[in-house]
Formats: structure tokens, C-alpha cells, sequence
């Protein structure tokens, strides 16, 4: 399989487009050949000729390794991707992606509840069939603005009466606050959606045990950040000081120096970035990180708290 940097060179195959503002793509080894292996919950980095790099959830079949397939949403303040993807993008076209991540797994539970909204559902919508072949016992809340205009509708359908699609006109809209009054010790929740839906799903499980959540956000969620201080970071591995002005990210500092750590979203959000911290407090400003006190960093937005920092690079 051809590789660049890192990144695997695959074409589209494919383009349905599965709502009046999302595109699905499926994309494949020119050669034909079996793609790295995902479990439902991954995404991949895509890189288009715009240079500009998107995650997007996989949301086709992990068992079927002849394509991945991705969905887009049109956003028409994008930073570029989208609209590329929906006015350029065609059957034939190259696209480079780095290898699927998982930062959003399933993990055991005795059982499940999958809440989407919007394009939220496509990290979801491998983990519910996942879950329905493994006979798990499961249900799925997706939130839609107008059931007219559902994407994957055949596909939601074919999963069985564990979906309820939240529409006027259908199951009604979707009350956070009543479906989650009550918390259910064993009990996994799987949340993704618009950041608005993600603080609702917040909000309403304030009051869950701990580890009963798991998000994907697409947008960094809102942070009060200490001001940006001068610090040094102490490259282990490395064996390097390298310094941080106010004004430069971690991650930039740590490039700059041609250390092997890459970025994508560069917001936080992804988790591409991820290094482990040796020694040192951390202000971690992403959205990834649920414990004060995680040991691993994202550097494309976390800062040290004082002025050295250690870390396994
Ligand atoms: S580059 Fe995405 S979390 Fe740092």
C-alpha cells in the first residue's frame, strides 16, 4: 500500500450522499489491497490537496477492510475541508489519510446507551452494530432537526427498535435532563454531537458514577486558561531543553526543534499530538483529558503550570 509521511494513499470510490448536507465517502487502496484494521469508535486524519488536515469518525463496517468510509457535513464556515469535499471532492480522487485512532473505544459496560446528534452519529453507528451482533444489550438516542432529512436512514432502520430518532413529528425532541435523571451504575454512555448537545449530555450526568461517560467532541470545548507563561520542556528520550516562549505552543517549540511529534487539529480535539509527561504539572487545556491529573498531554494547546516540564519525547 503506498505510503507518504506516514500517511496512506488511498482513492474515492465512492460519494452517496445521505442528507441534504452530508456527503458519505468511501475510500480505498488504488491496489486493492486490505487497509490497517479499526474498531468502531476510530477516526482517521484526511489530508485533501488543500494541504488542510480533518478527523473524521469511520462509520462503514470494521469487518470489511476493502474501504473506509467517512462522512462530511457541509459547514459553511469551515476551514476548508468540507466545502472541498462537497464541491471538489469525485470518484477518483486521491486523498491521503494517516492510519484509524482510537480515542473514543468501547469499553466494557453491562450496558449500553449510544446519544447522537446530528453528524455525531457516525462514530456511533459502527459501535450499534457492533453491539447488536454482539447481543449486547443496547439503545441509541439520535437527535435530528428534521426526520425528513435523516442520513443513514436504512441503515438506522435495519438496526432494529434499539434507535429511537428524535425528530418533531417522530419520537419528539430529545429531553437530556429526563433520560438521564436517573443514573444506571453499569451503564456506558456514548455521546457525540454538536459541542450545545455534548454540554447537555455533560450537564445531565453531573451526577453519574465516574466513568460512565465517554464524548467525542468536534469542536474544543470552552476553557478558562491560565496567561501564557514562559516555560521549558525537558525532552527525555532526547535528551534536549528546549525552550517555550508565550507566544509559541509546546507543540511548535518541540517541532521547531525537529522532534518527532506531529499534530493534526492543532485544537485539542484529536488527540494526535498526545505525549506522556515524566515530571512536572500540567495545565491541560484540551478536550480530551477528563482527569486533573492525567500524566499525557496534547502540546498543540496544553502548557506546563510552572517553568520545566519533563516529558517521554
Ligand atoms: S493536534 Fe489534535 S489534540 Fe493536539
Amino acid at each position: 500500500m503506498a505510503r507518504d509521511r506516514g500517511m496512506l494513499r488511498l482513492v474515492v470510490t465512492r460519494m452517496s450522499r445521505e442528507s441534504a448536507g452530508i456527503v458519505s465517502i468511501e475510500l480505498a487502496d488504488a491496489t486493492g489491497r486490505p487497509l490497517p484494521a479499526w474498531e468502531p469508535g476510530a477516526h482517521i486524519d484526511v489530508q485533501l490537496i488543500t494541504r488542510m488536515q480533518r478527523q473524521y469518525s469511520l462509520c462503514g463496517d470494521p469487518a470489511d477492510l476493502r474501504s473506509y468510509r467517512i462522512a462530511v457535513l457541509r459547514e459553511d464556515f469551515s476551514r476548508g475541508v468540507s466545502m472541498y469535499v462537497h464541491d471538489f471532492l469525485h470518484v477518483g480522487s486521491v486523498v491521503h489519510v494517516r492510519p484509524p485512532r482510537n480515542l473514543f473505544p468501547v469499553l466494557p459496560a453491562s450496558e449500553y446507551l449510544l446519544l447522537a446528534a446530528g453528524i455525531g452519529i457516525t462514530p456511533l453507528l459502527p459501535m450499534a452494530r457492533s453491539l447488536s451482533r454482539a447481543r449486547a444489550p443496547w439503545a441509541m438516542n439520535y437527535a435530528v432537526r428534521d426526520e425528513a432529512n435523516l442520513p443513514f436512514a436504512s441503515e438506522l432502520e435495519s438496526l432494529g427498535p434499539a434507535v429511537t430518532i428524535n425528530a418533531p413529528g417522530r419520537a419528539g425532541r430529545l429531553d437530556l435532563a429526563a433520560l438521564l435523571a436517573a443514573p444506571h451504575p453499569g451503564l456506558g454512555v456514548y455521546a457525540c454531537g454538536p459541542a450545545r448537545f455534548i454540554d447537555g449530555v455533560v450537564d445531565a450526568m453531573g451526577h453519574w458514577p465516574s466513568g460512565s461517560l465517554h464524548l467525542e467532541r468536534f469542536e474544543p470545548k470552552p476553557v478558562v486558561a491560565l496567561p501564557n507563561a514562559p516555560f521549558t520542556v525537558h525532552c527525555a528520550r532526547s535528551n534536549l531543553d528546549v525552550e517555550v516562549p508565550a507566544e509559541r505552543t509546546m507543540l511548535q517549540a518541540i517541532t521547531d526543534v525537529d522532534l518527532p511529534v506531529t499534530g493534526s487539529c492543532l485544537r485539542g480535539v484529536c488527540g494526535s499530538c498526545a505525549v506522556r509527561v515524566l515530571d512536572g504539572e500540567v495545565e491541560h487545556r484540551d478536550s480530551l483529558t477528563t482527569d486533573p491529573d492525567s500524566r499525557v498531554m496534547y502540546p498543540c494547546v496544553s502548557r506546563a503550570r510552572a517553568a520545566r516540564l519533563t516529558i517521554d519525547v
